[in-house]
């Protein structure tokens, strides 16, 4: 094994440890060094660095040309059906034995080579009782709250606009995913990414912020600014959940709404 292969390994377990126990250890980083037999993961091409460094890495670790994850060459599939078919009998982490369906995304095309067509790709956290028990993203009370917010800046997941989350089957007692889960989950979410090529990405909720961008800024700071993800235009705004919960969020969640359809406005006229 390679010295940067152990390395990822170990962020990653020390990462889920940290999590699981809210403590953080502080310690250096073990010196690394390469086993002599040559066991190499796949590299990518552009980066020359391991593909697998691009779901485990933190970010402090992640050297420059990974932060914006897998060109579409190197998602793996090479339809949405394929994704989807993977991501039904997916068995990758704990989450797949509560299941009762696997939601792993809608819009207008769902099997068909989406690339180009549509406009805006919404992520949310993942699936809560009622999405579970259909199989489709965003079908609840949140749901229907997030419809008319994109109906609102006219995307609807008929036509224009493909709705999916972080992670693909529902945390029990829609817990927050864990880290191991959403690691499992990326490069689904990568590939639908990769092959759907939306103009711009809107993110709802702190979960699916933190998790894209790798921060641990909350939504309070960070919604309603322009990020990256893939070279794509992203930006965050509130949870259809916590404007249910707190009405007052409506009014900068709206603000947050006009700058991302503006924005979308004029990646569209560039095209
Ligand atoms: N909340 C989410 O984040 N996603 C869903 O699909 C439903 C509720």
């Amino acid at each position: 094994m390679k010295a940067e292969e152990k390395k990822i390994l170990y962020t990653f377990f020390r990462t889920a440890s940290e999590c699981l126990s809210g403590f953080k250890t502080g310690e250096e980083y073990p010196d690394f060094r390469d086993d002599s037999i040559d066991d190499s993961v796949s590299v990518n091409p552009e980066s020359g660095s391991p593909a697998i460094a691009d779901t485990f890495l933190s970010d402090t670790d992640r050297p420059d040309a990974l932060k914006n994850p897998l060109p579409d060459s190197e998602s793996g599939f090479e339809s949405l059906e394929k994704v989807y078919a993977q991501i039904a009998s997916c068995k990758a982490c704990r989450l797949c034995e509560r299941r009762h369906n696997t939601v792993a995304g809608e819009g207008p095309r769902e099997f068909s080579n989406a690339e180009g067509k549509i406009d805006v790709m919404v992520i949310g956290e993942g699936p809560g009782a009622d999405e579970d028990a259909q199989g489709r993203p965003f079908v609840g009370k949140a749901g229907q709250l997030l419809d008319k917010m994109l109906a609102a800046i006219e995307l609807y997941r008929t036509h224009n606009c493909y709705i999916t989350n972080v992670v693909k089957c529902r945390p029990p007692n829609n817990r927050d995913p864990l880290p191991d889960e959403t690691a499992a989950c990326r490069n689904y979410l990568n590939a639908q990414i990769a092959l759907i090529r939306p103009k711009a990405i809107l993110v709802v909720g702190r979960v699916a912020l933190q998790n894209l961008l790798e921060t641990q800024e909350g939504i309070g700071k960070m919604h309603g600014k322009f990020f990256e993800y893939q070279k794509i235009p992203l930006m965050a705004t509130y949870h259809p959940s916590a404007l249910l919960r707190d009405v007052n969020l409506k009014r900068p969640a709206w603000e947050d709404l006009k700058l991302f359809r503006a924005r979308l406005n004029e990646l569209l006229e560039k095209n």
